[in-house]
């Protein structure tokens, strides 16, 4: 199942997210992957897994488990790198061992000071605040993604982590529009304004987090997860599937993108198994009463700064 973009190309409804999956945990988690069915992961330069990644996919091309023009391949401009784009992304596409991306989109809506090409760590000012680069504009960045795709080097551009103001900007200043906004929602956190605006736009919109970040952002944020809810926990026991299955079709009935991580192989498949079942229109309504507006992705607790404030 698949989502066409207004580049025309079509992305996966699922993806797997590879955020905090250990270099060593990587190649078994593609492989397996792929085996399942995903043909969509979801990277970043500031995962700093870009190059186990690629050595798996070289796998997977070689031994025939797959074609590139099969898969869909996504990573991101990392903060620091918004005044070297061109630069960045091949330094990305060099580590995935590609020669062109499916998706390519700024990690954030900030330029930070820059540290090196590739070098995403987050440059800190000496009060502890992210040092954020005045000098550039995102709609500078933006210029020079639209040129990636002039070069052949990206099919499709997009944004990440900006909201309705920033993304209707995005809209005027550019020549490619977005073909995607890659946010944090799920039942906790549903955003619908943000989502309809999108899609009333054209841009499709991937639900980063789409668990709720899970064990994962409790452990690193304190934050509480959806996945333990139990109105939720019902709607798994009637619709027989687990709590992360009804979360997952969730995102795909409001015609989101998601990309789940996970590291298990037992949740790989599980995570994927999404298709075959629909939510009735009560039990969405349902899903739509439990929205607490409530971020679980806080990188405030690394920069200093709340950027979402
Ligand atoms: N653009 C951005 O700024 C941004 C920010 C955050 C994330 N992302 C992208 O979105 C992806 C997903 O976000 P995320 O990893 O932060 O959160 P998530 O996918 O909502 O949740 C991941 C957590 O859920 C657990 N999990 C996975 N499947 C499960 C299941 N079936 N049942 C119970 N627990 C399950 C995982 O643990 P195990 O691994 O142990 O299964 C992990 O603790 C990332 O990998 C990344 O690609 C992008």
């Amino acid at each position: 199942m698949a989502i066409t973009l207004n580049s025309g190309f079509k992305m996966p409804v699922v993806g797997l997210g590879v955020w905090r999956v250990e270099g060593r945990e990587m190649r078994d988690l593609i492989i397996n992957a792929i085996k399942i069915g995903y043909r969509h992961f979801d990277c970043a330069a500031d995962y700093k897994n870009e190059a186990e990644v690629g050595e798996a996919l070289a796998e997977a091309f070689q031994t025939g488990l797959v074609k590139r023009e099969d898969l869909f391949i996504t990573t991101k401009l990392w903060n620091s790198d918004h005044g070297h784009v061109v630069e960045a992304c091949k330094d990305s596409l060099k580590k995935l061992r590609l020669d062109y991306l499916d998706l390519y989109l700024i990690h954030f809506p900030v330029a930070t000071r820059h540290t090196g090409v590739g070098n995403t760590g987050s440059a800190l000012d000496e009060d502890g605040v992210l040092d954020i680069d005045t000098t550039i504009t995102l709609e500078t960045t933006w210029h020079a993604m639209e040129d990636l795709v002039s070069m052949g080097l990206v099919r499709s551009i997009g944004i990440s982590n900006y909201d309705i103001f920033l993304t209707r900007d995005c809209l005027a200043y550019s020549k490619v529009k977005p073909a995607v906004n890659q946010f944090e929602t799920h039942p906790y956190f549903q955003r619908d304004s943000l989502v309809k605006f999108c899609q009333k736009h054209g841009i499709c919109v991937t639900a980063h987090t789409p668990l709720g970040g899970a064990v994962a952002n409790n452990e690193w944020f304190g934050t509480v997860s959806c996945l333990d809810d139990p109105v939720l926990k019902g709607l798994a026991a009637k619709y027989k599937r687990t709590v992360a299955q009804i979360v997952l079709r969730w995102g795909i009935h409001r015609n989101t993108v998601i990309i789940p991580k996970t590291a298990k192989p037992e949740r790989l498949e599980e995570n994927f198994q999404v298709f075959d079942f629909e939510l009735s229109k009560e039990d969405v309504d349902l899903i739509k009463s439990l929205d607490r507006k409530y971020r679980t992705n806080q990188p405030a607790k690394f920069w200093g700064i709340d950027l979402f404030a």
